[in-house]
This record gives C-alpha cells, structure tokens and sequence, in this order.
C-alpha cells in the first residue's frame, strides 16, 4: 500500500504553504457569529471547533473525529477510518511539529545554513503542513447524513460556474480518479476572483493554486480506502458522495467568502 509517511524527503520542493496559511488564517477567522446566518453558524461550529483542536498549546495536534470510526459505513468503513485518522493523521501532525523543531534548531546552532537539510526541511514542511490541515478539513466536511446535490449559496456558485452540478461532479471525479499515485480531488475557493475551482492535488502539497482556501477534499491516497475497495478507487470515489456534507461545505463557502470581502 503506497504511503509515504515513511518518507522524510521527497524529490519534488513545491510548497503551498501560502495555501495551508491561507486556510487556516480563513477558518480562524470565524470567531464572530455575525459572519453567518444562524443556521451556516450552526453547521459551521463543528468544523470550526475541529480545526482549532488542530493546534493547541504552541503545537499541532490530531483533532478528535466528529463522529465514531464506523458512522460513515458501508461507504467508508470503520477500520480505514481508524487507521487513517488514528495512525496516517498523527504520522502529518507529528512530521509537521518534528520539521518545525529541525529547522528552529538549525536557527539556534548558527553557522552555515546546510542547504541539503535545508532543503530536505522545505519539502517536510508543506507536506506534512498539506497533509495535515487538508485531513481535518477532510474528516470535518464528511457525515452520515451526507449524499445529494450541492445546497445552499455553494449549490447555486457551482451551477453557475460550472454549468450544472452533474458537471462538477462528473469533473470532480474524473479529476480524483486521475491522480498519478497519491493525493486529493479538492474543491477550493480562490478568494481574488471569487471562483471555485477543481484542484487535483499531488500528495498533500503539489499542484495547487495559493490563497485558495479547500472546501471539499476528498483524499484519494490508497490508505483512505485500500481496505474496502482494493483497486477499485472509482468505486471509492462513488461511495464517498455519499458522505460529502454539503452544509458544511456551504458554511465554509460563505466564511471564505465573507472572509474575503465578497457580499
Ligand atoms: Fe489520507
């Protein structure tokens, strides 16, 4: 099973730092409940909570999930959800806090800057940075009560820009499945244009758009769904909009937008 927590340098050094910034800079930001109607508040104030469990005490943490391992089942069974959340999250939350270290004790030796390690820190960085903020925005927009269209001003945003919903989600999914090995299928916020866009993300960190804010991830590593589905990710990728919560997505969608200046 493909996995590269065990790796600790990747040969590509493309980042998106400014992207996980971005996200968590927009979510923070949610504190007034003046942003929201009552109700997106509402469905806001779970994932808000999950993404401030996701640093607490000067460090980055695993957020606890929002429901138990098995509430997703038969789509995503509780055994991957277990594994992904208990061991393959924890693997990015304590790489992240681990790079961070590194590079504070590189500043504190002095002397040269060994542009190996450097480097090699660089790429640690986004990918476990990625990695980590793009899995609880994962566990956070999934829900039993999941499934249908688009609701809400994102429903309407993504008629609008992408023609229909059967559109996006014909895109969506042909982008996830399409990934060359591991990474995500996102559907972001690009705050500038006020756009939503189709990201297909390699691993956590490459092949994105910075200052765009992930709304939707759907994770399409072989640990989030090898156990159930073998090879099949298409069959994944099926099951998975089963789960998908759109509320929580429109939440996130007016808080980015509002966030940005847009009416
Ligand atoms: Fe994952």
């Amino acid at each position: 099973m493909a996995d590269s927590n065990s790796l600790s340098r990747r040969q590509i050094v493309l980042g998106t730092l400014p992207t996980v910034g971005a996200a968590a800079g927009v979510f923070s930001g949610m504190a007034s409940s003046t942003l929201f109607a009552a109700d997106a508040q509402a469905v806001y104030n779970p994932i808000k909570a999950l993404l401030k469990e996701s640093f607490t005490n000067g460090a980055y943490t695993l957020p606890k999930l929002p429901y138990a391992y098995d509430a997703l089942e038969p789509h995503i069974d509780a055994e991957t959800m277990k594994l992904h959340h208990d061991k393959h999250h924890q693997g990015y939350v304590d790489g992240l806090n681990k790079t961070l270290k590194a590079m504070a004790d590189m500043r504190a030796a002095g002397g040269e800057v060994n542009t190996a390690l450097l480097t090699g820190l660089q790429e640690d960085l986004t990918f476990n940075g990625s990695g980590h903020l793009l899995h609880s925005t994962f566990w956070a927009t999934m829900s039993a009560k999941g499934g249908g269209q688009a609701s809400g001003q994102v429903g309407e945003a993504i008629t609008k820009q992408f023609g229909s919903f059967a559109a996006f989600q014909l895109q969506f999914s042909k982008a996830a499945a399409s990934v060359k090995g591991s990474g995500w299928a996102i559907l972001a916020y690009e705050p500038v244009g006020d756009k939503l866009m189709i990201l297909q993300v390699k691993q956590h960190d490459l092949q994105t758009v910075f200052l765009a804010v992930p709304l939707l991830p759907l994770d399409v590593w072989e640990h989030a769904y090898y156990l159930k589905y073998k090879n099949m990710r298409a069959d994944y990728i099926k099951a998975w909009w089963n789960v998908a919560h759109w509320p929580a997505v429109d939440a996130a969608f007016q808080a980015a937008r509002k966030a940005a200046g847009h009416p």
